[in-house]
């Protein structure tokens, strides 16, 4: 019996050291929460981004509404809609952090993505001058497509304009299909670099320091200087309908648009 709890124990601590290792715990203060406990969207927090097209992806076939964006049984809702509007026909929710923004520190969003041909949902951060300085960073894309359910796409787009930058990126698969469950993402930002978290597993990261982002003078910004990554930026999520982003999938079929919800539970940056 002793034997037997001794082995208990070894087991126990080996298995603390190997998830402790592989994982990360969010330390430092919460400078930003939002956890959609109410009825409605915080408008002291967010903006609704309401465009058919322009900077917020012409090549979509969206027009972004209010009316597609709920706070309801504790989670924001964006949701995509088959709806005629101007010269679109479909309609969808983007949301955008207001008031502040924040340089470094851990960025998690606890959400549900979309399940549906041509529909992607997306957690990202953007600077908020991006006036000469283009500082993306997607923590979690996804394409509804049942074939990608387990696929999570990982970004970060840096450079002087939209169009002008050098991007790095990944592909992660996950063990579950992202549309069936909530899932933490997140990302840990801090001078040297950018990590990508999935469920507080690593899956990916960029170097700021070794010439990834710097190495063509070309897209350098022009304001700021050199180093990437140093502007405040905060959250926009949203769920794009169609584009480039699809080029090389089949048509859309909107009679798969099972679950066309992006679900967000709650979002917090922490900061040491
Ligand atoms: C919208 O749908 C109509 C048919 O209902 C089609 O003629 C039109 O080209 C579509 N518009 C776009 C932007 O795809
Ligand atoms: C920079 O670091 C990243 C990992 O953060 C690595 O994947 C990449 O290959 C490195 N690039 C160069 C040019 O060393």
């Amino acid at each position: 019996m002793k034997f037997l709890h001794y082995c208990t124990t070894v087991l126990f601590c080996i298995a603390l050291i190997c998830c402790v290792a592989n994982a990360w715990d969010w330390t430092g203060d919460i400078v930003f929460e939002d956890n959609f406990d109410g009825t409605s969207l915080d408008l002291n927090k967010w903006e609704y981004q309401e465009t058919c097209g322009g900077e917020f992806g012409p090549g979509n076939l969206q027009c972004y509404t209010r009316n597609n964006v709920a706070v309801q049984n504790g989670n924001l809702v964006i949701t995509a809609r088959q709806e005629r509007m101007e010269d679109k026909n479909f309609t969808s929710g983007r949301v955008r952090q207001r008031n502040v923004g924040f340089t470094y520190g851990a960025y998690v969003v606890r959400a549900r993505f979309s399940r549906g041909d041509h529909l992607w949902p997306a957690l990202w951060l953007l600077n908020l001058n991006t006036d000469c300085r283009y500082e993306e960073i997607d923590m979690a894309e996804y394409r509804g497509q049942r074939a990608d359910s387990n696929k999570l796409i990982m970004a970060a787009h840096w450079g002087k304009a939209y169009n002008q930058i050098k991007s790095t990126y990944t592909t992660g698969t996950t063990p579950e299909d992202l549309s069936l469950g909530f899932h933490e993402y997140a990302v840990l930002w801090v001078p040297s670099k950018i990590e990508w978290y999935f469920d507080r597993q690593k899956y990916f990261e960029a170097s700021l320091t070794n010439g990834t982002f710097t190495s063509d003078p070309n897209i350098l910004p022009c304001r700021g200087g050199p180093t990437p990554y140093t502007d405040p930026s905060n959250f926009i999520f949203n769920i794009a309908v169609g584009g480039s982003f699809f080029s090389q999938y089949p048509p859309m079929d909107p009679s798969t648009w099972t679950k066309p919800t992006l679900e967000i539970d709650w979002v917090r940056v922490y900061q040491e």
